[in-house]
């Protein structure tokens, strides 16, 4: 899904593709004032397969007219929320890789997915966590329950 492995026999393709696949560990960046890119993500619910790619933009301003990914609209928007970046992360936890847009709410993200940050965000042990995509949290990147006050509906 992920490698394209040629010249091999099936067999060894299919267990090369296997390898390479579990050694790849989904993380989300969360971008200065803009989307939350994510690599190597297993499954992003409500869209086809052919929507998760090596890597996707997801909205986090609540602006884009092609949700759940990015636009751009997020600069028209003058969408603000600034987070450092770095080396350390939280750590995903155990199973595979989804994020699943709720309806008119937050990314519920499950599983193996790294959130690279260089603050300590203070992510708890729980599993799943929730990431803001409405824009309006003061809590970014995670949502605090803005998206009901402002009537987010995720279309
Ligand atoms: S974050 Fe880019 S359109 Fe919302």
């Amino acid at each position: 899904m992920f490698f394209t492995v040629s010249g091999c026999c099936p067999k060894a393709t299919d267990y090369l593709s296997q390898r390479l696949d579990m050694s790849e560990k989904a993380k989300i960046e969360v971008m200065d004032d803009g989307p939350l890119i994510v690599s190597d993500l297993r499954s992003l619910e409500g869209a086809g397969e052919d929507a998760v790619k090596k890597k996707i933009a997801l909205c986090r301003c609540g602006a884009s007219e092609n949700k759940p990914f990015c636009d751009g609209s997020h600069r028209g928007a003058g969408f603000k929320s600034s987070l450092s970046l770095g080396e350390s992360s939280a750590p995903g936890k155990e199973g595979d890789a989804v994020i699943r847009p709720l309806e008119a709410g937050p990314y519920e993200v499950c599983g193996d997915v790294e959130l690279c940050v260089e603050d300590d965000l203070g992510l708890s042990s729980d599993d799943p966590y929730y990431l803001c995509r409405c824009g309006a949290s003061e809590n970014k990147p995670f949502c605090d329950g803005s998206h009901k006050k402002i009537g987010f509906t995720g279309k």
